[in-house]
């Protein structure tokens, strides 16, 4: 057995191996393991997104009668050795995973976590939970994304974009993020079930608070992201509540039967109100950053 520099063009042999490689990514350093005769074992992958390039997000894959032998963890060794800079990998995947114990042998450390989210709107809890939302504070309008521009739209997701993910995965650029989510934002927005919370509307004040961007997942099921617009405005809790309150209104009218709120556990605002929901479901989703083992 060696390990050896990969490319893409394995990626025949690596299907050959029964080992899925997604091929539409363009790592920066891979890495084969492969037995004298060109079978593969396994082979790991690093890349780092623009968008949020403190740390690589790495895949590896060894073949399933080949596992707890130690490949995948010299597979990570080795890739790293190629990295051209010394930022952590991390994984993000379902907390129930079998590679998560793989990855508490590396001394994985978990920076984030997406609860399940999704609240059933048929469910006859919830429509009496929904039914006590509150409304805006006064002076406070809830509008469809119709009542706004797209500019407007997008400067709010911008500004609400940057505080959700500062912390724990800052991006690199407030127009990197606008030139990925502008055009979902322009295209796939849906103009009605979206809401926000806005002061001043029509004046030139006008200010977005509060904002549910919503998209569609399927035809029952809307996929959606909703925070407040600023981490710390007073009225937050009350604001992003009633851009829900007409969200699911919305939603619920138009035969949606689910409203996945696709956010994190720190979420200051959303992320409590929703739990406090009678009925909440989906999965959970983890994000564990590892240092990679030196070789
Ligand atoms: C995760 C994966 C890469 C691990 O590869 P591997 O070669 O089996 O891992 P290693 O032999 O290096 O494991 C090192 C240690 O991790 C732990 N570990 C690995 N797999 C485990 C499992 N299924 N259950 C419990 N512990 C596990 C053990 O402590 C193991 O040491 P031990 O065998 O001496 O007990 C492999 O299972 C795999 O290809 N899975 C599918 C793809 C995947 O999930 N990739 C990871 C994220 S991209």
């Amino acid at each position: 057995m060696r390990i050896r520099p990969g490319r893409l063009e394995d990626s025949a042999a690596i299907n050959r191996a029964g080992l899925r490689i997604n091929t539409r990514v363009r790592p920066e350093a891979m890495v084969v393991a492969e037995e004298e005769d060109g079978s593969v074992l396994g082979f790991a992958y690093i890349f780092r997104s623009n968008m949020h390039p403190s740390r690589y997000w790495a895949t590896v894959r060894v073949r399933e009668e080949r596992r707890r032998e130690g490949l995948g963890t010299r597979l990570i060794s080795e890739v790293a050795k190629e990295r051209q800079v010394q930022a952590p990998f991390y994984f993000r995947g379902r907390e129930n995973d079998p590679a998560v114990k793989w990855l508490k042998s590396l001394k994985g450390r978990e920076f984030q976590t997406s609860p399940p989210m999704e609240l059933p709107l048929t469910d006859e809890r919830n429509q009496e939970w929904f039914r006590h939302l509150p409304g805006a504070p006064a002076g406070v309008d809830v509008v469809p994304a119709s009542a706004l521009s797209q500019e407007t739209i997008l400067e709010a997701f911008l500004d609400t974009y940057r505080w959700v993910h500062e912390q724990w995965s800052r991006p690199a650029s407030r127009e990197y993020v606008a030139s990925v989510y502008g055009p979902d934002l322009q295209d796939d927005l849906d103009q009605d079930i979206s809401s926000f919370a806005v002061r001043g509307l029509g004046t030139p004040e006008q200010e977005v608070l509060a904002g549910i961007w919503s998209f569609h997942e399927s035809l029952t099921t809307l996929d959606a992201v909703g925070e407040s617009v600023l981490e710390d405005d007073p009225d937050a809790d009350q604001l992003v509540a009633a851009v829900l309150n007409r969200t699911v209104a919305a939603a619920a009218e138009k035969g949606f039967e689910a409203l996945n709120l696709d956010g994190y556990a720190t979420d200051r605002h959303m992320y409590p109100l929703e739990r406090s929901a009678p009925t909440v479901t989906g999965t959970g989703l983890v994000w564990i950053e590892y240092d990679p083992p030196e070789a």
